[in-house]
């Protein structure tokens, strides 16, 4: 995307500036206004995904919920044992409301960091989120090389997702972020977890990764991964809503560049 079309986009849609995704008072101001906006693709889309990996007796935690309906799907698969977190406290009290209009009182909506989880050692089977690792990324500047504060928070998350998921737990992060990028970070040597992808979308490629705990093999190494071709996102900026677009290019255009 040429420079004009990227700044005309920018002004019309999303933030001013991409560090807003990183600034509670810009969630809560967006949540008052906004009742759903679902990042990267709804529930429909990785369904085939998901029920692999979640039973009805799963206790499930999701990470920075916003106005998603992704609790509402699980629930309705009969998942019942849920616990959503968002940073913004306008997001939970609207989430809370939402539920309960609708009959879903076994969910959980708290106001929480998800890079200081509160949560006790081991407490749950799945911890997913949706597009809410990737706001971490949003300065990151190369992601070849990102800056040292994105990750310290994309690892103090980490650490926080592994010290709260059970022994064989599984880490769900459906993400824009591409494999070469998160990779570094998952495989760190304090996690005991097995790395897995699959991708879905039928032409831009969204990630759905799988993390167990406990499963990590000698061979869990970088040569293992499955190496997925994603041709360049300008292919896909009309395929893209315009904010998904402008939130994606943010977090690692550049890598689709060498
Ligand atoms: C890109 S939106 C994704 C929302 C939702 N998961 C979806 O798929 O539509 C990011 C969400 O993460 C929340 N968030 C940002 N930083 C957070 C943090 N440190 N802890 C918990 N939630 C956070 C924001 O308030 C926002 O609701």
């Amino acid at each position: 995307m040429n420079e004009t079309s990227s700044e005309a986009k920018r002004a019309t849609v999303g933030p001013p500036s991409v560090l807003a995704y990183l600034d509670p008072n810009y969630w809560n101001d967006r949540f008052t206004s906004e009742d759903h906006y679902e990042w990267l693709k709804d529930y429909s889309h990785f369904r085939h995904l998901i029920q692999q990996h979640i039973t009805p007796t799963s206790s499930v935690l999701e990470l920075g919920c916003g106005n998603s309906q992704l609790c509402d799907e699980l629930y309705k698969e009969g998942i019942t044992n849920l616990t959503c977190i968002d940073l913004s406290s306008v997001a939970v009290l609207k989430m809370q409301a939402r539920l309960l209009s609708k009959g879903y009182k076994d969910i959980k909506v708290l106001e929480g960091d998800m890079l200081n989880l509160s949560f006790a050692d081991e407490s749950f089977d799945v911890v997913i989120e949706k597009g809410t690792m990737d706001v971490l990324f949003v300065d990151s500047g190369d992601p070849w090389n990102p800056r040292p504060e994105a990750v310290k928070r994309a690892m103090a998350m980490l650490q926080g997702v592994h010290r709260v998921l059970k022994p064989h737990g599984i880490f769900i992060s459906i993400a824009f972020g591409q494999p070469h990028f998160r990779r570094p970070l998952f495989s760190s040597p304090e996690f005991t977890w097995s790395i897995e992808y699959a991708t879905f979308g039928d032409g831009f490629h969204y990630f759905f990764y799988i993390l167990r705990k406990g499963q990590k093999s000698s061979s869990s190494d970088a040569a293992d991964v499955k190496k997925v071709e994603t041709p360049s996102l300008r292919l896909y900026q009309d395929e893209l809503e315009d904010e998904d677009y402008l939130f994606r290019t943010n977090i690692d255009e550049m890598g689709d560049d060498r």
